[in-house]
């Protein structure tokens, strides 16, 4: 009596457990069946995109079809639609660097990805831009991964660990003394030494670092966003304020990102003297990084809202967000419908 008592214990128990995974299975299971199912319709171009304010007029945008699917992972959501002829998946990153990292990550590590369009609003360095241009770089660095040099040392002293290879003098330095008011002060914040992105691409060995600063867009990409430059942008925010000069769309030679809103004329100058840079802001370079890793190819398109910091007004992006915001979806836009003309699918979008 007593061994059946017991045998019947463990089934009991060996149920419960197996229920209790099952319960817990499921929960992934469903998500991970749709996402199986998903897959099988794909490819996808991969939209990511920053700030609720920018991914709303995407929503709102005549040409952009939702469906009804939505995935939720990971707290990001993907919303699935398509723009033109090509199926797309949205997802919104929030702001910053680290932000945009794990959503692109996540949307190309779940998703079957053809390509990924980011866009949004930035803050413009160079000065011959004016604020309401779309910009699309060619390059993208990631521009606060720093060795903070000690005071004393200069640019003929070696950095901490540099001759392992950890940090390196390549990429250049701010000397913040150059930026005193007063001129002949020193200044014991010393140096700042820009550092190239440790890498790990897809195609590499695990655990065997690369290093990159300036990313690449893909060249196809970059080249179709060329023909962008025709597109005719709204320059009015309503009847009365508009733009003081027409807005267009351009491509660029390179852009930078960091986790910092930038409102400084004075380092504003300085990383468009350094870098060349034009638009300055706060999660492109993550995505490029990313889909640069993965071998998927990106391109970035970001309307100037501001002068980050240039500007004779207190920061302007509060006027002409919205504006900015709209014509950068309108870039996208007319972008993913480039990706549908026939012999665009056809040829190779590798980087
Ligand atoms: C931006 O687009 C939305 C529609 O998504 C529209 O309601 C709004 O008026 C536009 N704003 C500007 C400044 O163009
Ligand atoms: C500091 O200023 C001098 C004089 O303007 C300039 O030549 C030099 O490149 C600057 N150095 C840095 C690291 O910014
Ligand atoms: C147009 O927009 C500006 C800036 O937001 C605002 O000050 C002005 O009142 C608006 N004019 C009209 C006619 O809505």
């Amino acid at each position: 009596m007593r061994s059946v008592n017991f045998f019947i214990f463990s089934i009991s128990a060996l149920l419960i457990a197996l229920l209790l995974q099952q319960a817990n299975g499921e929960a992934f299971g469903e998500t991970k069946r749709l996402i199986d199912k998903v897959n099988k319709n794909g490819p996808y171009v991969g939209v990511v995109i920053p700030n609720l304010f920018e991914m709303n007029p995407l929503l709102n945008y005549p040409e952009y079809t939702p469906s009804r699917l939505i995935i939720d992972f990971g707290g990001r959501r993907f919303r699935f639609g398509s723009v033109g002829k090509k199926q797309v998946i949205l997802v919104m990153t929030g702001l910053g660097m680290l932000n945009s990292g794990v959503t692109t990550q996540l949307l190309l590590s779940l998703f079957d990805i053809e390509g990924v369009v980011h866009y949004g609003i930035a803050g413009n360095a160079n000065p011959s831009l004016n604020i309401g241009d779309v910009v699309i770089p060619q390059y993208w660095a990631h521009s606060a991964l720093w060795s903070w040099q000690r005071y004393g040392n200069g640019q003929d002293d070696a950095l901490p660990l540099e001759d392992n290879g950890d940090y390196t003098r390549d990429v250049g330095y701010l000397n913040i003394r150059n930026y005193s008011t007063d001129s002949e002060s020193d200044n014991f914040l010393n140096n700042i030494w820009y550092q190239p992105e440790e890498i790990f691409p897809v195609d590499g060995t695990p655990e065997e670092r690369q290093h990159v600063f300036w990313v690449p867009v893909e060249k196809h990409y970059f080249n179709l966003a060329k023909t962008l430059e025709s597109l005719t942008l709204e320059g009015c925010l309503n009847a009365t304020t508009c733009l003081s000069t027409p807005p267009k769309v351009t491509t660029v030679e390179r852009g930078t990102s960091a986790s910092i809103y930038l409102d400084n004329a004075a380092y504003r100058s300085f990383i468009y003297d350094k870098f060349n840079i034009s638009p300055v802001e706060m999660e492109s370079a993550a995505v490029a990084l990313i889909s640069y890793q993965q071998r998927v190819p990106f391109i970035v398109i970001r309307a100037l809202s501001d002068l980050a910091g240039g500007g004779e007004q207190s920061n302007e992006a509060d006027t002409f967000i919205t504006l900015a915001a709209n014509n950068s979806v309108k870039a996208a836009v007319e972008f993913i419908k480039l990706l549908s003309s026939p012999e665009r699918i056809a040829s190779s979008i590798r980087i």
